[in-house]
Order: structure tokens, then sequence, then C-alpha cells
């Protein structure tokens, strides 16, 4: 796992473009198909913008790339604003040139959720494996939207939320958290796992106790987040706020300094 702690969130914003632009043209080189993991929240939009205005103004293509959502909210009628496949094209995927019907998330309306969520985990396992996955961290250590508990080898399934979920997430729904949904498809923790390379993005400091418990602690169904020490290729950029708990705070400040020109992303 390679820990990057940098001064500000919009230091943090480049890094994880650098880290997706670099496994993106990678994965373009060799040939064939580009699987994209997207993540949405508030954590990834800098990283999303500066890849947008590498899109536009350096020419950073993502020609031919299949994009696929880590979860979606069940019951929000599709198009809903909130819906998370509505936030993504809003937010990047329209913006980069993606096309609509190669951007894929969980169907929340779907009159059978439990179905839903198999059919997707099967169009993923068909596409994949994901290039490179974007990763937001919840306060509980949540990834996507597996909350604690969640087994570390779940695959895409339906999830119920905690009340600390939708309070987090009632900003995007007006401030009201009975607006929020109950329920979501995620993809599993074990689903996540199976991308080939994973970049989580942590700011702030709600996010300090959940990022030093998932890079530091013990690897635990409690924090989600702590999958991510099974996996052999895994960047966490975080800034100073996300990182103020993390024991070796000093050593991951050096990482990126020192790191070897060669060892890419
Ligand atoms: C949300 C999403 C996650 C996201 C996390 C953190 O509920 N389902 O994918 O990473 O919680 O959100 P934010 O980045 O807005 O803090």
């Amino acid at each position: 796992m390679e820990v990057v702690l940098l001064p500000t969130p919009e230091d943090c914003g480049r890094v994880v473009a650098d880290a997706v632009a670099g496994s993106v043209s990678a994965a373009l080189n060799r040939g064939g198909p580009v699987v994209l993991g997207l993540a949405t929240g508030s954590s990834p939009l800098l990283a999303y913008r500066e890849l947008l205005r590498r899109h536009r103004e350096e020419g950073l293509a993502f020609d031919g790339v299949e994009a696929f959502l880590l979860d979606e909210y069940v019951g929000l009628p599709a198009g809903h604003p909130e819906s998370y496949r509505h936030v993504i094209r809003r937010e990047l995927t329209d913006a980069l040139g993606l096309d609509p019907a190669l951007v894929h998330g969980p169907d929340g309306a779907a009159a059978d959720p439990l179905h839903a969520a198999r059919a997707y985990e099967a169009q993923l396992s068909a596409a994949g494996p994901v290039a490179v996955q974007v990763l937001g961290i919840g306060a509980n250590g949540h990834l996507g939207f597996n909350e604690p508990g969640s087994s570390l080898a779940s695959r895409t399934r339906v999830k119920t939320l905690t009340e600390q979920t939708r309070l987090d997430n009632a900003r995007f729904f007006g401030g009201d958290v009975a607006a929020v949904p109950r329920h979501v498809i995620t993809q599993g923790l074990g689903t996540i796992l199976g991308a080939e390379h994973l970049v989580l993005v942590a700011t702030g400091h709600a996010k300090a106790a959940a990022v030093a418990a998932g890079v530091e602690g013990p690897v635990t169904a409690s924090c989600p987040g702590s999958v991510l020490q099974l996996h052999p290729h895994v960047t966490v950029v975080v800034d100073e706020a996300a990182g103020s708990r993390l024991v070796r705070a000093d050593y991951y400040r050096n990482v990126l300094g020192h790191k070897l020109a060669a060892q890419g992303w």
C-alpha cells in the first residue's frame, strides 16, 4: 500500500488524477477494452475536475473507456438528480465524452433490487477487470456502501445504510435525512478487490479516524476500508487533516518526493 500524505485537498486532486490517468493510459496502451471504476461523493471531485482539465487542455484520452460505478441508492427513480448514475454523468463522464451507454451503475430503480445487484455483478465481471478503481471512505470506514460489519469477501448486493451514513448524505438531499434512501446496491468488498489498482482519496478532519483505522489498524469487517490492506496495488491519497491520526505520517509525507521514476503508479 502506498500512502501519500499531502498538504491540501487540491494537491490530493492532482495526485489522484496522476494515478488514474497513469493507470488508464497504461491500459489503453496495452490495447483492448479499458474499464474505469468510479466513485461518487465529494472526495473525488477535485480529482475529477483535474482529469477534465487535462482532457480539455492536454488531450488526455478516454476513447472507448467503459465506466462502472461502485454503488447506487435503491428506490430513486432513474434520472433523479442524486441517483449516482446521474451524478457521475453530471460531474465527470459527459464532459469526458464517455458514451452514456458505457457508463454503468446498479439499477436502483429495478422492481427486484436483489436481482439487479446480481445482474450488476455479472455485468462487471464480464466487462472487467477494472483497471483503476477510485474510492472514497465514509466517516465510519465504509467503502462504496459497505457499512461496518460487511463481509470482506462480499459481492454486489443490497445493503441497509446506517443512520450515520444517511445523516452524512442528507446534504445531497437538501439536508432532509428522511429523503435519503435506506437501501442501496453496492459492489461488495470482494468485488472491489477485483480491480487491478485501487486509489482511495480522503480529505478533511472528519475522515481522520477512518483513514487511520483503514490504513494502520487491523484488517476487520468493523472497518471496511481496512480491506485495502489485502490488495497488492493500492494508492491512498490524503491531506494533512485526513492524515492527522496516522502514526507513520512522516514516512507518508516523504513517499512521493523519493519515488523512483520507474515505479510509476
Ligand atoms: C458515500 C458513497 C461512497 C463515498 C463515501 C464518502 O456514501 N457511497 O462511495 O466514498 O460515502 O463520501 P464523501 O466523499 O462525500 O465524503
